[in-house]
């Protein structure tokens, strides 16, 4: 492929110190990169505010990069700072040598072995979600704001797997207001100059502060408890207890293990990236069922035919009900928003020339709806990433990033959203109510619709072998 030179790029029309171009950024994040591409090509080049900023929409750069050149970047200080005001010193908002260990620490707790374990945990909070919010009897019908069912299971879930800790439905409901209102406001403070500290007077503080306090107090709660338990407590192989057990070997003896305040910080990570993303891949996924009749037909019959080894694990690899995944999340990428890197030395990536100082975004989105690599982009295709597909370039697709900043949670993240597919599509039928269709995305830290996605539930009979094979035993 043609890959200019970054000074080649024609610079775009930026006004004032590239203000216009930051409010557009700030307004309309997939729009602006939108605009960028168009007027720019694989590398636009801008200048905002005295800063050298580059959208790479070349897959090639954008995967060398990330993998390549990991050891030449870092995360931009400012937003590390700005996080660091909602969740501490974390695996997500540190670098360097402090991320290097709490990443060694907490990377165990995702294990093959572990994984096994969390999804016994998953499956109980599917058994219980499903039962409290859709119809238990057959023919019945409901309509459900799908991102409220999602979000409803998927906090189940890092509930239980982090904490063993089973939530209530008023429970889950004002925790997810308190996160969505924090990534709202960080969404807000990701564009200020100044990282604004606590005693500083800056809009919208005073919830900030209430919000924060309300999943400090739910986390303090948990960790507490096992600190000050007086009896040495049974493991509950949940990931708190990973995380208080688990030991650097690279370590010298003073920091082999993480201290509360880490663990409260990475407790709070986990909780926050684990569940509002997996929440907005399987919104779009339930939406993108409703409009295909024929997917979810097809994913029955993978479902009857998986084998005569029923079990969860087999259901975690069904290769259809992963395309269909993989596919919900090229077209819409739960987290668009987050990859960006400072380059720290002047860098040649697949031969683009980036400067040292440049701000790069890597835009997921649009990798993911390059015409290119996908055909007819915006058309819902899960044979995409079934075997013997024609291939793409590696950093065509990211929906989890890629180098050693790669998402923690990532096949956490799969394996749960294919056991929560494959339960609702044993299950239930879904069709939009009242003749809608898939709304237009919006990023909010991740992509949500920007309108509530409805949709008519109605439970089905299940054949003995479907329900066998995608309920807890
Ligand atoms: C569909 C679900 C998910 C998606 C699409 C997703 C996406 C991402 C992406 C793109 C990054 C990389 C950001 C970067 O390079 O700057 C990331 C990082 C991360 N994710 Fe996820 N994520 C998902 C689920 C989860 C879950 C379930 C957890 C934990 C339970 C999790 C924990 C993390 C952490 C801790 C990081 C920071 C890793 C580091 O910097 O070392 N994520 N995620």
């Amino acid at each position: 492929m043609n890959t200019p030179l970054l000074a080649e790029t024609k610079p775009l029309a930026t006004g004032p110190f590239g203000l216009p171009l930051l409010s557009f950024i700030q307004r309309d994040p997939l729009g602006a990169a939108s605009h960028f591409q168009r007027e720019l090509g694989d590398v636009a080049n801008l200048r905002i505010l005295f800063r050298r900023v580059c959208y790479l929409f070349n897959p090639e750069a954008a995967r060398e990069l990330l993998v390549d050149h990991a050891d030449d970047l870092c995360k931009e200080k400012r937003l590390l700072k700005m996080f660091q005001t909602f969740q501490g010193s974390n695996v997500l908002t540190t670098e360097g040598a402090v991320w290097e260990r709490q990443r060694r620490i907490v990377t165990p707790g995702f294990s093959a072995k572990r994984l096994l374990g969390y999804m016994e945990l998953m499956s109980a909070a599917i058994d219980a979600c499903i039962a409290a919010e859709l119809p238990s009897v057959e023919g019945d019908t409901a309509e459900i704001d799908v991102d409220a069912l999602t979000t409803r299971i998927t906090m189940d879930v890092i509930l239980r797997t982090l904490f063993s800790h089973v939530t209530t439905r008023e429970e889950a409901a004002d925790t997810s207001v308190a996160i969505r209102a924090l990534s709202k406001q960080s969404m807000r403070e990701a564009y200020w100059p100044f990282v604004a500290r606590r005693w500083l007077p800056f809009p919208g503080r005073a919830e900030k502060q209430k919000h924060l306090s309300k999943i400090d107090t739910l986390i303090d709660r948990h960790i507490n408890a096992r600190l000050n338990a007086e009896q040495p407590h049974e493991l509950k192989q949940d990931i708190l207890d990973m995380l208080l057990a688990a030991r650097d070997d690279q370590a010298s003896s003073g920091n082999a293990t993480l201290t509360s305040q880490e663990v409260r910080a990475n407790c709070h990570v986990l909780f926050g990236a684990g569940f509002d993303t997996a929440a907005s891949a399987l919104t779009w996924w339930i939406g993108l069922m409703a409009m295909h009749p024929e997917v979810v037909s097809r994913l029955r019959m993978e479902l009857e035919t998986a084998g005569s080894d029923s079990t969860i694990e087999t259901i975690a690899r069904l290769p259809f009900l992963n395309a269909t995944l993989k596919e919900t999340m090229r077209l819409y990428p739960p987290s668009t928003a987050l990859i960006t890197r400072v380059a720290q030395r002047n860098l040649q990536v697949a031969g683009i020339l980036i400067p040292k100082r440049t701000l790069v975004a890597i835009p997921i989105w649009h990798l993911h709806h390059d015409s290119r690599w996908f055909p007819e982009p915006m058309v819902f295709r899960p044979e995409r990433f079934l075997p013997g597909a024609p291939g793409f370039p590696r950093g065509a697709y990211m929906p989890f990033g890629a180098g050693p900043h790669v998402c923690l949670g990532q096949h956490f993240a799969s394996i749960e959203m294919a056991l929560i597919a494959a339960r609702l599509i044993a299950e239930f039928d879904f069709e939009f109510a009242d003749g809608q269709s898939l709304p237009q995305p919006y990023v909010d830290l991740v992509l949500k619709p920007k309108t509530r996605i409805r949709v008519r539930f109605q439970r089905r009979r299940a054949s003995p072998t479907l329900q066998a094979r995608t309920r807890p035993r």
